[in-house]
């Protein structure tokens, strides 16, 4: 367990009965770049119990913080939902991930699309000073099925805004743009549908999609993933990765836990 730092729960908050979040030291030796992952966990007879998770908290703050569904037969979030302040949790040394800017090629837009846990990833970026740099507007589109699921909204709309550091630029060029699908809400339907219907557009005052200004980062279930991928496809958007910087790139939400 060489790879692992054991790290200690600081705070836990549990948004519904299937979503929860949780904050806990961060070895000083850690280093990330915001939107990527790393494999966390617990041991478990011995034996590291280890899934994906993306970081939720930036690269400069000095914890680590981590959003997570509850499935109730889940061999790790069964066990992980019920973490109190003072566990401990395996972090694993080598954070990876493709969400991050140096795959996408300049642009004046930047698409954050995350549905359900996939907002995650998202929740570093737009707290990377470095993202208001390259891009003039961020558009951050959180899909859930219901409201209460909308996590970080307060943090998101009340508090980056006031932020000493990041406020002016978050004021200036973040959009949130969360959307329920199975609950009445100020925005409804699917990102893809809104995507596609250009309602997206129409309502936060953008062009639609387009390879010539706009970068899109994807966060999500792989049957999200796949259609939002097959209409940036269509629109002639190509996938970045290390290798070569594209329109988009793609993370799966890592659901089944
Ligand atoms: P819906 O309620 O219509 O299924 P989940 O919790 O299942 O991951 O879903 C999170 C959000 O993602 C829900 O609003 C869900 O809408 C939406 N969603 C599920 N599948 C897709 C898809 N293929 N494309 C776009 N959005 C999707």
């Amino acid at each position: 367990m060489s790879n692992f730092d054991r790290e200690e729960v600081l705070c836990v908050h549990h948004w519904t009965d299937t979503l929860f979040s949780f904050r806990t030291t961060r070895s000083q030796s850690l280093r990330f770049i915001n939107g990527q992952f790393t494999m966390i966990g617990l041991e478990v007879d011995g034996r590291p119990l280890l899934r994906a998770y993306s970081m939720v908290s930036p690269n400069y703050d000095e914890g680590l913080e981590f959003f997570s569904i509850k499935v109730p037969d889940g061999p790790l979030t069964s066990r992980l939902q019920h973490l109190k302040v003072g566990d401990r949790i395996l972090v694993g040394r080598k954070p990876t991930g493709t969400l991050i800017h140096d795959n996408l090629l300049p642009g004046r837009h930047l698409y954050l699309l995350g549905t359900g846990t996939g907002l995650a990833p998202f929740m570093s970026i737009i707290r990377d000073p470095d993202t208001y740099e390259r891009f003039e507007k961020v558009v951050l589109v959180h899909g859930c099925r219901r409201v209460a699921e909308l996590a970080y909204e307060t943090l998101i709309t009340r508090e980056l805004p006031q932020d000493e550091f990041l406020g002016p630029a978050v004021r200036d060029g973040l959009i949130y743009y969360p959307t329920v699908t199975r609950e009445p809400f100020r925005h409804t339907g699917r990102v893809t549908d809104l995507i596609e219907t250009g309602k997206l557009f129409a309502d936060i005052g953008l062009p639609p999609l387009e390879t010539a200004h706009d970068r899109v980062m994807l966060c999500g279930s792989p049957a999200m993933i796949a259609d939002i991928r097959t209409g940036l496809d269509a629109r002639g958007f190509t996938e970045g990765s290390m290798s070569e910087p594209g329109h988009y790139v793609i993370e799966k939400a890592f659901v089944e836990k």
